[in-house]
């Protein structure tokens, strides 16, 4: 256990699986307290719970639905009422309908529009009840809101250019409380939602410098820094983390 979040609180939204997991085991390892949101996977949303405190942390999963406003206003509820505070605000909850634009109907746009758009706004507003100097606030976009090498993804990369946006906007309005907001952009990384052995693979591979997919423990590493005491220069940025989709 490192101790560079020691005594600090966490919400990472979409914590069971993936990224997410990947950025609460982390923050948790380096003295976070960590709640962490699910939308389905109680199951492994209690394993990875269950791998933080194997392993010394402290954490605890809260059932939330990002397209549902009351859930993300519970869960930061739920995780002062846990932990006493709120210090660090992960938004990695997201995914999309991978589908040319001709073949999306209107629920799934707004789907992804809600889950990766409206959730973090709110998200944003409601823990802003609770940051304060020292607070951080970290989003994960994607490397698709700068290059859409491919078809069929053009909602989805509407939807993190707006999260690029609201990053640089509101940077601007949390500087002088002393909160810092920045965008992590990463390229393709192994998940469920995009495995390195899955039929998009070689599309993206072909788009990079390293010849691979990044891993969750690489995005997690870049989170806990933004998190920690040493990024505190770093706002209204978008930081790619990419394997070079973008040289
Ligand atoms: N993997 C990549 O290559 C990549 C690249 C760039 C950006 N990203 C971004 O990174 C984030 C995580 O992606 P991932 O690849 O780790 O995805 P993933 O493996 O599909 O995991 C998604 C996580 O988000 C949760 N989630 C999804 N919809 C939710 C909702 N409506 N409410 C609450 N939680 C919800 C899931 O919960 P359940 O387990 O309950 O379903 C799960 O914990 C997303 O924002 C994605 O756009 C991923």
């Amino acid at each position: 256990m490192a101790d560079s979040l020691e005594g600090k609180v966490a919400l990472v939204t979409g914590g069971s699986r993936g990224i997410g997991a990947g950025i609460a085991k982390r923050l948790a390892a380096d003295g976070a307290s960590v709640a962490l949101t699910y939308a389905n996977s109680k199951d492994q949303a209690d394993q990875v719970v269950a791998d933080i405190a194997a392993a010394g942390g402290t954490a605890f999963a809260i059932q939330a639905d990002s397209a549902v406003e009351a859930d993300v206003v519970a869960s930061v509820t739920e995780t002062v009422q846990r932990y006493g505070q709120l210090d660090i605000l992960v938004n990695n909850a997201g995914g999309g309908t991978f589908a040319t634009l001709d073949e999306m109907a209107t629920a799934d746009i707004d789907r992804t529009l809600a889950v990766n758009v409206r959730a973090v706004i709110l998200a944003i507003r409601e823990s802003l009840k609770h940051l304060g100097p020292g607070g951080r606030i970290i989003n994960i976009g994607s490397i698709n809101a700068e290059r859409v090498p491919f078809a069929g993804i053009s909602v989805y990369a509407a939807s993190k250019g707006a999260i690029a946006g609201l990053t640089r906007g509101l940077a601007r309005e949390l500087a002088p409380k002393g909160i810092t907001i920045n965008n992590v952009q990463p390229g393709p990384v192994d998940t469920d939602n995009n495995p390195a052995d899955g039929p998009a693979a070689p599309l993206m591979l072909a788009a990079m410098a390293l010849d691979r997919f990044g891993d969750v423990s690489e995005i997690g590493a870049f989170v806990s820094f933004l998190a920690g005491p040493d990024s505190g220069y770093i706002t209204g940025a978008n930081l790619n983390i990419d394997g070079g989709f973008t040289a």
